[in-house]
């Protein structure tokens, strides 16, 4: 049985991937620090499917335990998720984001090479195309950021690519997600945002069920179908086994890959917010405030690559990313 070592595997992204690699038979370690989650995921991820993983609670810049995990697991493969990810935070703590991101993963790559262990997924994000010229976007696209979390995501997409050049027989895939939402169909898992949620889909399941009093819509005089940001939502179960299918991938890879996870679709925030109250069955209230510093109008995904060459594809709907999210929300008021 292959043995995956998942960093980062307690949080919202990381916790749905378990659930995937556990149900398709591989064996799961765990490293978390729980600074953006809670252990509790873990045991979801064991009700959920039936399985039981290995879990490290300890930081990825802790030489010394990622070299234990290495010493007593013969792990095969690295899906790296842990990081920092809110850009407004990005820019009040810069150094704690190049410390945790950059240093982290420079840490994590050094005991890999350590252990001869040269097989690593990233965690990348549709952020390292800034404000793109195109959309639908691939993969080659100009790449540009303009706050410190993305320059850490796309350092580490130009560390990762000169480790590749100065060994290939490093196996690595760079996946840049596009702006995942939705939650396990079971309800036992989803996204467990620790303050006011950053993100749209977590503030609307927070004013639909009356924790928050309105939705904010950062501006509605964008060059868009209706004036406000179009993003491409994918449902967070179709990252996972996207995941899986670049796992699979990676063994017959001849150079280092990158993968839009996208589902190719734009929706609009007054779109999500108009999905949401149907699934509800309430309208849910917004008003129009200025824009955000530093959004961006449209960003949507050209995900063809990842479907002729991974053979992935998003499964789930719009409705069924909300659908899922409220169900979550319902039961986990306050998230985990
Ligand atoms: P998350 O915060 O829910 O999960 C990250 C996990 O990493 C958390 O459990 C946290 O406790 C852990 N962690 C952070 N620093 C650590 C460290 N130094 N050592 C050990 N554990 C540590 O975030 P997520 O939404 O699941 O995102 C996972 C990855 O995907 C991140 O790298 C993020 O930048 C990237 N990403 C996320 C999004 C998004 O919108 N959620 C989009 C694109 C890319
Ligand atoms: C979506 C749309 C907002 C909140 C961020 C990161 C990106 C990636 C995904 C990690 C935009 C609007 C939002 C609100 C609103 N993360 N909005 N009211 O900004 O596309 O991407 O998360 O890699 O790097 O930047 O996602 O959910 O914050 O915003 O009107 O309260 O909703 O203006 O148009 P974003 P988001």
């Amino acid at each position: 049985m292959k043995k995956i070592l998942i960093t980062g595997g307690c949080g919202y992204i990381g916790s749905h991937t378990c659930i995937a690699l556990l149900e398709a038979g591989y064996d799961v370690v765990v490293i978390d620090n729980l600074i953006n989650s809670r252990k509790k995921s873990l045991e979801a991820i064991e009700t959920v499917t039936g399985k039981s993983l290995t879990f490290y609670q300890g930081d990825i810049r802790d030489k010394e335990l990622l070299e234990n995990i290495f010493k007593q697991e013969q792990i095969e493969a690295v899906i790296h998720f842990a990081g920092l990810k809110a850009v407004g935070e990005s820019v009040e703590i810069p150094l704690e984001y190049y410390q945790n991101n950059v240093a982290g993963t420079l840490t994590l790559l050094e005991v890999m090479r350590q252990y001869n262990c040269k097989k690593i997924i990233f965690s990348s994000s549709a952020t390292v195309y800034g404000d793109p010229e195109i959309n639908p976007i691939p993969e080659d696209a100009k790449l540009s950021v303009t706050n410190p979390y993305g320059r850490t995501k796309l350092m580490l997409e130009n560390i990762l690519r000169d480790l590749y050049h100065s060994d290939q027989t490093w196996k690595i895939t760079l996946l840049r997600y596009f702006n995942p939402i939705g939650a396990h169909q079971s309800g036992l898992l989803g996204e467990s945002p620790q303050d006011i949620p950053n993100n749209l889909l977590p503030y609307i399941t927070q004013v639909a069920i009356g924790q928050l009093p309105y939705i904010r819509v950062f501006g509605q005089d964008y060059p868009t179908k209706d004036g406000t940001g179009v993003r491409d939502y994918i449902h967070v179960m179709d990252l996972a086994t996207g995941h899986l299918a670049a796992l699979e991938h990676l063994e017959n890879q001849q150079s280092l890959e990158v993968y839009n996870l996208g589902t190719g679709q734009g929706y609009s925030v007054l779109e999500l917010i108009q999905m949401m109250s149907e699934v509800v069955g309430h309208p849910i209230p917004y008003k129009v405030l200025e824009r955000r510093p530093g959004d961006i109008a449209t960003c949507f995904a050209n995900a063809t690559k990842a479907e002729q060459e991974l053979g992935w594809k998003a499964q789930f709907d719009i409705k069924d990313m909300c659908r899922d999210s409220w169900r979550w929300q319902q039961n986990y008021p306050k998230g985990f």
